[in-house]
């Protein structure tokens, strides 16, 4: 039978510690929670009553059972009122030296049978255990904050933790109703091996002044579904803290240089701008502490003027693939003329079908009438050859991903196209300069990059050459606005913004598989489950497709050099032998 534990301690009372004590509070275990000193552990009181309170207010907890919960927790300073706890649970600052003063500390003043577990994110689990004198006993408990909402717990297995330690520890976890993944001691283990990489890329597009704060936030959170974008994530995190996991993941993990923290990160520690709990990060906020952002000298400002007019009402579309279908549903379904033109009659009827069905299902969720997808309907005009392009004011391409091709494709339109109409290529991963330069008026040439399905996703990547001009960028924009999308202005760098941080996030996760450390369910389920993302790396790569995902990840590499980001090559292979995804029945994961 697993061990009951009747009575826990908690060491340190931060972001990670108050949360940790909520959670066994909550499930009716005593707590005894202990902080270095006197106002550190009011500080910890105050937070762990705020987020009841607020808990109350929501109607998630009723009085009661918040004041029973609180009775169960004893607060105390220093390490000596742990006679009774069965587990310790260490939450102090990710430092090594630190964390082994404290286990040794604990080892001396603990009953003999009690478990001792930390909550490091990136250090090593046996160098922490090997401070005591009962390593058999010393396991990781990494919870995910906000501890009280997120359901992962990775329990973290030394080669001396005993079996039945890890037995006891992972049916705690199902008592506090948490899903646990069992893992050997990396660093970073699964969820913070993979998410860290990605926040110190994004600390560091942001640094280089790829897109605004705010845009690399709703470009993540729009264009992947993640509940967050990465630099209020790390705001979240604390940047003192996400600064010590990626130094200790740097140094641990083979000094991959995506792990060396970027230079914004140190200056913003040492300048205090740790995040949401010292009020200020990469975002503002109310006071100390709180989630309520506020304005600050980056927000930005409703334009005083004027929006410049688009000047667009006819859109010419090119190609007769998923992307060229939708951004025609979009356009026509916002009253926009569009002539579309395919290589063929058969493929203009396929398009012309592929927009129907799709309308029709619009219809049939309510989200459209019949009128009004008839008349969308009526708004295109199907043609075979790019002449029929003369008459419109913005053309869009949507063709294969090949740059000779689109450089053809675009020295035509040049050719064909009024002056002064916006040329917008559609592409994922080709740099917008070749085409701009390609049609020989780079002036009016950028990237307008939509997220499939492109009638339902929200975002839009408006990339922008270094010939690209302002007045075609705010045309841009009032389009966008008009459509109802959420424009993210960023570089012409590969991947733009979205692609450049997902990839590399994904093939880390191949790799991830590759050097047999988890399985993909467990990596799929730590990243959904501790993360809250919509769908784990596999899922996605499976639904992207593989050859997409191999293609894009090879620009990225391409361009920036880094041997990080070379394509895993198992990535390489799968594509290789055909298992694409699901679009062929077997990737990842095999379909029916
Ligand atoms: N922040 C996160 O999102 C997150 C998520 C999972 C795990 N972790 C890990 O949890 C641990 C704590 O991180 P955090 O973000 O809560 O840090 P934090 O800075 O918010 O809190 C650390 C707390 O430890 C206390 N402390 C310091 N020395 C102490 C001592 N000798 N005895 C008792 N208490 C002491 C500090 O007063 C502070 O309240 C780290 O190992 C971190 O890697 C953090």
């Amino acid at each position: 039978m697993a061990r009951q534990f009747g009575t826990v301690g908690v060491v340190g009372l931060g972001t990670m510690g108050a949360g940790i004590v909520e959670v066994f509070a909550r499930n009716g275990i005593d707590v005894v929670a202990a902080e270095v000193d006197g106002a550190a552990l009011e500080h910890g009181r105050a937070t762990l009553t705020a987020s009841v309170d607020r808990a109350v207010a929501r109607g998630k907890l009723s009085a009661e059972d918040r004041d029973a919960l609180l009775s169960r927790v004893t607060f105390a300073v220093g390490l000596s009122s742990f006679g009774a706890a069965e587990l310790v649970i260490e939450a102090v600052p990710e430092h090594l030296d630190l964390k082994q003063k404290i286990f040794k500390a604990l080892d001396e003043s603990c009953p003999p049978d009690t478990i001792l577990a930390t909550n490091t994110s990136s250090l090593s689990v046996t160098e922490i255990a090997v401070a005591t004198g009962r390593p058999n006993q010393v396991v990781g408990m990494h919870f995910f904050n906000p501890a009280p909402v997120m359901k992962l717990v990775e329990v973290v297995r030394t080669v001396i933790t005993a079996d039945e330690v890890v037995a006891d520890i992972e049916a705690l976890c199902t008592r506090l109703g948490k899903v646990d993944v069992t893992i050997s001691d990396r660093a970073g283990f699964i969820a913070n091996g993979l998410l860290f990489g990605y926040l110190n890329h994004a600390a560091s597009r942001y640094e280089a002044g790829a897109a605004s704060r705010e845009d690399i936030d709703a470009a993540l959170r729009l264009g992947c579904g993640l509940p967050m974008g990465p630099l209020a994530l790390m705001d979240l995190i604390g940047l003192d803290t996400t600064y010590e996991i990626l130094d200790t993941m740097y140094r641990r993990g083979g000094r991959d240089r995506r792990h060396a923290p970027v230079p914004l990160l140190k200056q913003m520690v040492t300048a205090g701008l740790l995040g949401r709990k010292t009020g200020r990060g990469f975002y503002t906020y109310e006071k100390p502490g709180s989630p309520v952002l506020v304005d600050d000298e980056l927000t930005p400002r409703p334009a005083g003027e004027a929006p410049v007019p688009s000047g667009i009402a006819k859109v010419g579309v090119v190609g007769s693939g998923t992307m060229a279908t939708g951004i025609i549903e979009v356009f026509v379904r916002s009253g926009y003329e569009v002539t579309s033109v395919s290589r063929g009659a058969e493929r203009s009827a396929a398009v012309c079908e592929a927009l129907k069905a799709s309308m029709t299902k619009a219809v049939v969720r309510g989200k459209l009438t019949e009128q009004e997808r008839d008349a969308a309907l009526a708004r295109v005009t199907w043609s075979t050859t790019l002449e029929h392009l003369s008459d419109v004011d913005l053309a869009v391409e949507a063709v294969v991903e090949e740059l000779s091709v689109k450089k053809a494709l675009f020295a035509t339109l040049d050719e064909i196209c009024k002056p002064g109409v916006l040329l917008a290529t559609s592409t994922s991963s080709l740099p917008v300069i070749e085409v701009a330069m390609a049609a020989g008026r780079p002036a009016d040439v950028l990237g307008l990059h939509f997220f499939n399905p492109a009638p339902i996703m929200g975002l839009v990547e408006v990339v922008r050459t270094i010939r690209t001009s302002s007045e075609a960028v705010a045309r841009a924009r009032t389009l966008l606005a008009d459509l109802g999308k959420t424009a993210v202005v960023c570089a012409d760098r590969a991947g733009f913004v979205v692609n450049n941080l997902l990839f590399p996030y994904l093939n880390d996760a191949v790799k991830m598989l590759e050097a047999n450390y988890a399985g993909v369910d467990d990596i799929d389920a730590a990243m959904k489950v501790g993360c809250g993302y919509p769908m784990g790396p596999f899922e996605l790569l499976d639904v992207v497709g593989l050859d997409v995902a191999l293609a894009i990840q090879r620009e990225l590499y391409l361009e920036l050099r880094e041997p990080g980001f070379a394509p895993a090559p198992m990535l390489e292979h799968l594509v290789t032998a055909g298992y694409l995804g699901r679009k062929v029945g077997r990737g990842f994961r095999t379909y029916r």
